[in-house]
C-alpha cells in the first residue's frame, strides 16, 4: 500500500474520511494512512486522528517565529523541512493536506511534486485562498463547489484532479454552505487520494511535450474518470 501523511489545522472532517475510505475493505484501498501532522497543537484533528488510532505529530509554526530587526516572522523554510522530516520519519510517499492552513515553500513543494494533493472549498480558478467560502456568498454565484488538485508553490494553483459542483441557496450562511462543500469534498478527496495512489490513473506531467509542467495526465484507461 502506498503510505499516505495528512496534514492538518482545524476540525480534520477531511482526515476522517480519508481514513474510513482506506479502511473500509469494499474499496480495496490502494492508500494507509500512516500519520497525521497538525501545525496546531490542540486542534479537534488531533483529538480525532489519536481517537482512530493513528499516529500524530504536532509541528507547530509558532515555535519557528524568529525576530529579526524588531521583526517577528515564521522561517517558513525551516518550518517546511521539519515537515518533510516528520513525513519522512514515517515512510510518508503521498501527502493529502487536510484543511491545512499553511502556505507551502518551495521547500516542501518541490519534494512532494506530482505527491502531494489538495482539497480546496470552491471550484478553482475561481476563490483561491483561505475564505474561499465567503468569497463565493459576497460574489453572490448560485453554484461553487470543490476542488482537489496538486500542490504548487503558487497558492490554489496546482493541477486540478477532481471537481463537483455544489448549489449555492439564497438563505445560505458560511456555515450551512461550507457545511454542504464538506460533505462533497468528503467523498470526492478519497477518490483523488485513491487515484493518485494507484499511481496508474492520474499524474503530474514531467515530460514537456505531453503538456506544460504541472499540468495533470490521465491514463486512458482513467480518461473518464469521475466521482459519481
Ligand atoms: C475544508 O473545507 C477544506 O477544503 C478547507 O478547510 C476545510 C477543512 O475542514 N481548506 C481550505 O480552505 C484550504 N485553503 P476539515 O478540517 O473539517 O477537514
Amino acid at each position: 500500500k502506498r503510505k499516505v501523511g495528512i496534514l492538518l489545522s482545524g476540525t480534520g472532517t477531511n482526515m476522517e474520511a480519508l481514513v474510513a475510505y482506506t479502511r473500509d475493505p469494499l474499496n480495496r484501498s490502494a492508500a494507509e494512512v500512516v500519520v497525521v501532522v497538525s501545525n496546531i497543537p490542540d486542534a479537534i484533528g488531533v483529538a480525532k486522528a489519536k481517537a482512530l488510532g493513528i499516529p500524530v505529530e504536532i509541528v507547530d509554526h509558532k515555535q519557528f517565529i524568529e525576530t529579526v530587526d524588531g521583526k517577528s516572522a515564521c522561517d517558513r523554510s525551516k518550518y517546511d523541512k521539519q515537515i518533510n522530516d516528520t513525513l519522512e520519519r514515517h515512510g510518508v510517499e503521498v501527502v493529502c493536506l487536510a484543511g491545512y492552513m499553511r502556505i507551502c515553500t518551495s521547500v516542501f513543494v518541490e519534494k512532494w511534486r506530482g505527491r502531494c494533493i489538495n482539497t480546496h472549498p470552491a471550484i478553482l480558478p475561481a476563490f483561491k485562498g483561505k475564505d474561499a467560502v465567503q468569497m463565493a456568498l459576497d460574489a453572490k454565484v448560485r453554484v461553487t463547489g470543490c476542488t482537489v488538485h496538486f500542490v504548487e508553490e503558487e497558492v490554489d494553483a496546482g493541477g486540478i484532479i477532481l471537481q463537483q459542483a455544489v448549489n449555492v441557496f439564497p438563505d445560505d450562511t458560511k456555515s450551512t454552505l461550507h457545511e454542504r462543500i464538506k460533505a462533497v469534498e468528503h467523498t470526492l478527496f478519497p477518490k483523488a487520494m485513491e487515484a493518485v495512489c494507484r499511481g496508474d490513473a492520474v499524474r503530474v506531467a514531467s515530460d514537456p511535450t505531453s503538456g506544460s509542467v504541472g499540468a495533470v495526465c490521465w491514463s486512458d484507461k482513467f480518461k473518464r474518470y469521475m466521482p459519481d
